[in-house]
């Protein structure tokens, strides 16, 4: 991502990790739901589409933070299933500005290594906007630095469906014996496909819920609320996430180990 007054080739001005996070228990796929963008434009007087734009910047710093930092995969939360019930001048700003980022970035994303994806149902966004990510998807596919996978008309529950009409048709066209169905026939099914499941998810603004985001891949992620405003999320506000991650003791259901 083009950061001034360096361009997208130009790696000089790379941020190190800060020396007090543990490198070896950094996570290895970070989750993120953007949130806060309105209220950070309203608390200045703004219109909320300022904050979109504003959210912009957060994201693509926050992308190549996380790139620098040795962190192998970002998905954020771009556009919910349910964002579709806000007023269409919202929603129609917010696809533009998806459309005007792709454009821009793009060249960027391709020198740094970007991996990109959309994760979502695709199909009902404008056909400026489907061409656009198919464009950036395809260019970036064996890039092989961080996967950034970006979730567009995501829903967490629209994604299970979906996954779930697919099996039942390989099964009624007798391809698929129901019992053989598992955890991994099911992941296999999603749009993270073949992406490791996230280790951390980040909310901001303070809202202590997941909104449909990653309902199967996030079972066993840890979760970290800041009150900050998306658009005022930056190195620092990263940098407590990742060091409150390595302050978790993660037990998946077992014990702690016993000490001697
Ligand atoms: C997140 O910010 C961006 C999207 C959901 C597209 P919001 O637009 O939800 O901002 P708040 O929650 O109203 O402050
Ligand atoms: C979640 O934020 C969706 C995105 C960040 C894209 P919302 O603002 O839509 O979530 P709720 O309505 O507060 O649950
Ligand atoms: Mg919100």
């Amino acid at each position: 991502m083009s950061r001034p007054p360096a361009t997208g080739t130009d790696r000089t001005d790379r941020s190190l990790p800060p020396a007090n996070l543990d490198p070896d228990r950094l996570p290895q796929h970070v989750a993120l739901i953007m949130d806060g963008n309105g209220r950070w434009a309203e608390s200045r007087g703004l219109p909320r589409m300022m904050g979109h734009r504003a959210g912009v910047e957060a994201l693509k710093s926050t992308l190549r933070l996380c790139s620098d930092w040795g962190i192998q995969a970002l998905t954020a939360y771009a556009f919910s299933t349910e964002n579709w019930s806000r007023p269409g001048e919202e929603v129609n700003f917010l696809m533009t500005l998806f459309e005007r980022v792709l454009q821009a970035e793009l060249k960027a994303l391709e020198a740094e290594q970007v991996r990109i994806r959309f994760l979502g149902d695709l199909e009902a966004l404008p056909q400026k906007l489907q061409q656009l990510i198919a464009e950036a998807t395809t260019s970036t596919a064996s890039n092989t630095g961080i996967h950034f996978n970006v979730c567009t008309n995501y829903g967490g529950r629209r994604e299970l469906v979906l996954a779930a009409q697919r099996l039942a048709r390989r099964a009624a066209a007798g391809e698929l014996d129901p019992d053989d169905i598992d955890e991994n026939s099911i992941g296999a099914e999603l749009f993270t496909a073949g992406e490791q499941d996230p280790d951390l998810l980040i909310r901001t603004s303070g809202e202590h819920r997941i909104s449909n985001f990653l309902l199967w891949q996030l079972a066993y992620a840890e979760i970290h609320v800041t009150d900050v405003l998306w658009p005022d999320f930056n190195a620092m506000a990263l940098k407590e996430a990742l060091l409150d991650f390595q302050r978790r003791n993660r037990r998946f259901g077992g014990l702690d180990p016993i000490s001697p």
